[in-house]
């Protein structure tokens, strides 16, 4: 049997302190053995039972605990990864400054794995130079500090300053493990729209012509895409399972006329644009305004009419010279067919949209909707072929973010 990785999870004295346990949760149900070193003041949010309970191993937050066997320094040396939620202003300016007063700070010092920062605080916390000059001191030495999500804190009042998604916080340490590489800031200056989702034509007021899209794949191209430095916006197509990226600004949209203008109003501004949404090709063309019945007359016949190609006119628009977006990234959802390979098809599908950059995925009824794996190509309208290995819908989108930043750097990414 392999050996779980080993994730410390730090937690900081503030009310979020609560959802590190669920942090905590999904580490350990997804294979992980997870030490929790929480701040003396995070024991006054969630008791150390909570955290031994949850993830089965001892609880200790201060230099003098556990001294033979040296606690602060070996927590640190053995670990895979550390994730700091939340991390407090307090913790992060103790952090940047390289204190080691608890068994946090001492374990960050000697650690030497990917280490990732989950913000929270109020708003006004965030924004104080002294807290901006501490998050840019840790991200020079190579720390993950995440953007904190928007939203209502702590009180009545909103802004930024929420610790992401635990859900979200989890899947990038996930991603560290295999990819320690996979969040640099290198998108930074960049504005970036994604789309993602399935869009919904509706027939009636209860029903719609739809597609099995989760938006899953569309979701962690913006969760990244933020993390390392963009300007996110995602234009979102009934996607209201998933947790909202942090840091990204949302529009929510459900049919692809909604979609497309969302994406050409949000393109105006944009270096980048990524359609990863499943568009319906068709809507029909009468909307009931009351709900369809059986009649003696047989099924209702719904005539379609063709939605307009969103990819293709953010193409000819640049083209006309009415738009200065730089990259103009496309999906495809292929299958093969007995005369065409998959790829061949993509290929086809490149040259007749005319964008920059193609990522392809092979799909099939058990492939790619809704599962967290994917794989596939990249295909590039300068003739050259990737192949992205089959890996998480967060590994695939590190992999295309690697791709877009090579394109604004002159250089080739990662791939
Ligand atoms: N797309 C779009 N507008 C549409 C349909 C698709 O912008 N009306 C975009 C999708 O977001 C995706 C790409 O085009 O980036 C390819 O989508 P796909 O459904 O595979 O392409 P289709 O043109 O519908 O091709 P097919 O004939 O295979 O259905």
């Amino acid at each position: 049997m392999t050996q779980k990785p080993k994730v410390v999870l730090g937690v900081g004295g503030g009310i979020a302190a609560y959802k590190a346990c669920e942090i905590l949760r999904r580490l350990t149900e997804t294979g992980h053995d997870v030490t929790v070193v929480p701040t003396e003041a995070a024991l006054k949010f969630v008791g150390a039972a909570t955290f031994e309970a949850l993830s089965g191993n001892p609880v200790r937050t201060g230099v003098f605990q556990d001294v033979p066997q040296v606690a602060h320094v070996k927590i640190g040396q053995t670990a895979d990864l550390v994730i700091i939620a939340p991390a407090t202003a307090d913790l992060m300016a103790r952090a940047a400054q390289g204190r080691a007063d608890d068994l946090l700070t001492g374990t960050l010092l000697t650690a030497r794995c990917p280490v990732l920062m989950a913000p929270a605080m109020h708003t006004e916390m965030w924004d104080h130079p002294a807290t901006q000059d501490n998050v840019a001191l840790l991200r020079s030495r190579g720390t993950i500090v995440m953007e904190p999500a928007s939203g209502r804190l702590t009180g009545k009042d909103t802004g930024k300053g929420r610790l992401p998604d635990p859900v979200e916080i989890a899947d990038l340490g996930r991603l560290l493990l295999t990819r320690p590489d996979a969040l640099p800031r290198d998108l930074e200056g960049l504005k970036v729209t994604i789309s993602a989702g399935g869009t919904r034509e509706p027939l009636d007021p209860v029903r719609f012509l739809g597609n099995r899209s989760s938006g899953k794949q569309g979701y962690a191209l913006a969760r990244l895409a933020a993390q390392r430095g963009a300007e996110v916006t995602l234009i979102a197509a009934n996607t209201e399972a998933l947790p909202d990226p942090a840091g990204v600004e949302i529009r929510r949209v459900g049919t692809a006329i909604e979609l497309r203008d969302a994406v050409h109003k949000s393109a105006e501004g944009a270096d980048v644009v990524v359609m990863a949404a499943a568009v319906a090709d068709f809507r029909p063309v009468d909307l009931a305004d009351h709900k369809i019945k059986k009649t003696d007359d047989g099924p209702p016949v719904i005539t379609l009419t063709t939605n307009p190609d969103i990819l293709a006119e953010l193409v000819r628009k640049r083209t006309a010279g009415e738009l200065n977006t730089r990259l103009i990234v496309g999906f495809a959802a292929e299958t093969g067919d007995p005369h065409h390979d998959f790829l061949d098809h993509a290929r086809a599908k490149l040259r007749r949209k005319g964008c920059d950059l193609l990522v392809v995925n092979q799909v099939g009824t058990d492939k790619v909707f809704g599962l967290d794996d994917n794989g596939g190509w990249l295909l590039s309208s300068d003739g050259t072929e990737t192949e992205l290995p089959l890996g998480t819908k967060a590994v695939l989108a590190a992999n295309v973010l690697d791709r877009i930043a090579g394109q604004f750097s002159g250089q080739v990414g990662n791939l």
